[in-house]
């Protein structure tokens, strides 16, 4: 019985872990629906961009979701931040 417990934990930690990652496909159509009213991609990557580490892009795009006036879940933003990240700032995610 015990064993069927612990088949069972392992069969959803298997299912859970994978739905943790981030998803930049999800990102950037999340961005591209609500991101490009007041600047397009450029912003991130123009000479003097204002980003420097992982932990102040997400700030930016919290700030700017915030500016924005969507209402966006944590995940959302999660996902927004890895496809900006991916695509353009190449930021080391542990730092
Ligand atoms: C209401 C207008 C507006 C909207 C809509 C907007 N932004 Fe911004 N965003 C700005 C402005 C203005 C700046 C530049 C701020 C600066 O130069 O300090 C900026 C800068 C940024 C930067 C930093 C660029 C750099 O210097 O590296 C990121 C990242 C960003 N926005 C992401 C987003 C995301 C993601 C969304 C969608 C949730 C979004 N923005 C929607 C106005 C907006």
């Amino acid at each position: 019985m015990r064993l069927l417990v612990l088949a069972n934990w392992i069969t959803l930690l298997l299912f859970t872990v994978p739905a943790l990652a981030f998803d930049s496909a999800n990102g950037k159509v999340l961005h591209d629906e609500s991101c490009v009213r007041c600047h397009d991609e450029s912003m991130y990557k123009r000479v003097d961009r204002k980003i420097k580490s992982y932990p102040s892009l997400r700030e930016r795009v919290v700030q700017c979701e915030i500016m924005t006036e969507l209402i966006w879940f944590e995940e959302e933003i999660d996902d927004v931040t890895t496809y900006l990240n991916n695509a353009f700032y190449h930021f080391n995610m542990e730092k």
